[in-house]
């Protein structure tokens, strides 16, 4: 079916932008379903004739049907991406991060769309990884509506591959960083916001002691797992985690920025957010048995490229 589209809701943002290219390049047509609240027109090649944007939200049931109807496969991105901006309302983001699967999954049922790729997150362990590298198996722990809104909707798609016959790829992500991660908000990427503050000079705020742990993978990585995910006969059952397997401190990060930057600006610690993970690091095993993983772009790498060095 190389020519009905691949549908990626949320295709105008960071990650989904990046897919969007990858899979243009490819020759595949792709339609994009986003509501612009974080992602931007910019992001796409609009004058690509084999791009589709439809402006809406995956809140909307019928919206989302129209978008499924005709395609091959889909990616499903759509989120609140924050897990800040999900403690701070609850209610709104549970819309997008949790509706909108639901929705998806709902119009793939009556379209007879099978594969699907779902963005979950490292944000379902909560604090189970007590310093540890997490596996799948790790006991789940959601401590935010955004983590809470991630495991029901992987759990959802488990039950439309049981009971309808559908074919879900269900990502981990840890922290994905790159190009097109947008610094604007408060609840942006933590690496997007530090890049930004340190090239213009402004003061950088850590949220706790900088000591808490993240486990950084480079966008461009991603992709490539995605498009085998599309691919692949047969769409795993369970979820498999996306990360290096490597922890690296806040503290430590604003080392690596300061030295491809050139230099660091002043740096205030204030209290940690609630409901803020302490270490996330993925045991990344499953992933590697899965997919066909090259040399892993180290985070030192990931932040050159992106300041283009
Ligand atoms: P992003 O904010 O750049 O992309 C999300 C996109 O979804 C944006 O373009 C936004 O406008 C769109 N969107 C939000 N609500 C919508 C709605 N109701 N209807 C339609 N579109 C909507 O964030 P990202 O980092 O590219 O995240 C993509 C996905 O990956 C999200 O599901 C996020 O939860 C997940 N994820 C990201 C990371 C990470 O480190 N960036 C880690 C784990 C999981
Ligand atoms: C991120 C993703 C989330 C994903 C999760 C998986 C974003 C916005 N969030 O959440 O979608 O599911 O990884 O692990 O992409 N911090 C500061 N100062 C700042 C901003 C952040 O100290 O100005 C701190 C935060 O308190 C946190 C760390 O940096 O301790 C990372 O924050 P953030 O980039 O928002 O990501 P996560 O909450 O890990």
């Amino acid at each position: 079916m190389p020519d009905l589209p691949i549908l990626v809701t949320g295709g105008a943002g960071f990650i989904g932008s990046n897919l969007v290219d990858s899979l243009l390049a490819k020759g595949h047509a792709v339609r994009v379903l986003d509501d612009l609240s974080m992602g931007k027109r910019s992001n796409l090649p609009l004058d690509n004739p084999r791009l589709q944007l439809l402006v809406g939200s995956v809140a909307d049931a019928a919206l989302v049907s129209q978008a499924v109807a005709g395609s091959q496969a889909v990616v499903h991105l759509a989120a609140v991406a924050s897990v800040q901006a999900s403690v701070d309302d609850p209610v709104g983001t549970h819309q997008a991060n949790f509706v909108g699967t639901l929705n998806v999954c709902e119009a793939m049922r009556e379209h007879g769309v099978k594969r699907v790729l779902f963005a979950s997150s490292a944000a379902v362990y909560g604090n189970n990884g007590d310093g540890q590298a997490v596996d799948e198996d790790t006991p789940k722990a959601p401590l935010t509506p955004y983590a809470v809104d991630k495991l029901a909707s992987e759990q959802y798609l488990e039950f439309y591959r049981r009971q309808h016959g559908l074919e879900p790829a269900i990502f981990r992500f840890f922290n994905i960083f790159g190009p097109r991660q947008d610094p604007s908000s408060p609840y942006s990427g933590v690496i997007s916001i530090f890049i930004q503050r340190a090239q213009q000079g402004l003061p950088i705020t850590v949220f706790g002691d900088g000591e808490q742990t993240r486990d950084f993978f480079y966008v461009g990585d991603l992709i490539d797992l995605l498009e085998q995910a599309l691919a692949l006969p047969v769409a795993p059952e369970g979820a498999a985690n996306v990360g290096l397997s490597r922890a690296t401190s806040l503290n430590q990060l604003l080392q690596h920025i300061g030295d491809v930057v050139g230099s660091l600006p002043a740096i205030t610690y204030g209290p940690a957010r609630d409901g803020d993970i302490r270490h996330s690091c993925a045991n990344n095993q499953r992933l590697l048995g899965r997919y066909r993983v090259g040399e892993p772009t180290p985070i030192a790498v990931g932040l050159a490229a992106l300041l283009g060095k």
